[in-house]
């Protein structure tokens, strides 16, 4: 079974995607431009990670109306990772309008049912997500939380068996930690767009528990994988 492959999922995808590509298209090259401009440079990075961290609100507040999703490339892979590692339960720290949402969601159906907790902070976006979830026929999976992940996922309701870490950059080490108890061995944690330091210094020492690497996709992306090793 693949959900992904339905009329209803595979259509309602191919259109939030054109519609994200329409939305975001200019913000997604002005973005891409930094991103060559600082070559990568840690202290550019960090820069960046630094007004962000000022006032994240702000930030993402500005981006009520983008999309910022996964590529189809990338959303495609989250649904094979998803399979492979036999998730039910997942957690993603930034929902947006739910189109990751959807490749994941589309899994848990696939691996026999569960439960993704999402979480979004603004509201509008939320209330887009569930819809196109209505819309998939997956909604009865998905719990999108309204509101700051640092407190909307204090709670998580048991193990989880994969994160998508995917909102404000300069949260990721805080969420990550808020997440870390309720990892189980062999938990798969993605983190998309990870560029600060404090992560990728977290989650590549050993001594912390996870195995991880940058992933080849979307090259430049920084795409991060790793796995809870206990
Ligand atoms: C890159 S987008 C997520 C894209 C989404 N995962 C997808 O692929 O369709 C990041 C989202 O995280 C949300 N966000 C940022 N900081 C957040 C926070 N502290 N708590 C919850 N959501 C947050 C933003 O509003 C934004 O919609």
């Amino acid at each position: 079974m693949n959900t992904l492959n339905t009329e209803c999922v595979g259509q309602l995808l191919k259109r939030l995607h054109r519609d994200a590509e329409v939305t975001d298209g200019p913000l997604i090259q002005e973005m891409l431009t930094r991103l060559e401009a600082s070559d990568g440079a840690t202290e550019q990075m960090a820069e960046v990670i630094a007004e962000e961290r000022a006032d994240y609100r702000r930030v993402y507040r500005g981006y009520a109306e983008h999309f910022l999703s996964v590529s189809p490339d990338y959303g495609r892979f989250l649904y094979a990772v998803a399979r492979a590692s036999k998730a039910t339960r997942i957690v993603e720290f930034g929902t947006s309008m739910g189109i990751s949402t959807l490749y994941l969601a589309a899994a848990i159906r696939d691996n026999g049912g569960g439960q993704l907790i999402g979480s979004e902070l603004e509201p509008s976006k939320a209330a887009r997500a569930r819809s196109h979830l209505e819309a998939a026929g997956l909604s009865d999976l998905v719990d999108i939380r309204e509101g700051d992940a640092l407190q909307t996922l204090q709670a998580v309701g048991g193990e989880v068996d994969l994160a998508l870490i995917d909102g404000a950059w300069s949260l990721y080490l805080p969420v990550l930690k808020l997440l870390e108890p309720h990892l189980r061995p062999g938990a798969v944690i993605l983190a998309e767009n990870a560029f600060a330091a404090d992560y990728l210094g977290y989650v590549r020492d050993p001594a912390n528990g996870y195995i991880a690497q940058a992933l080849p996709i979307n090259d430049g992306r920084g795409n991060e994988f790793a796995v809870r090793v206990l």
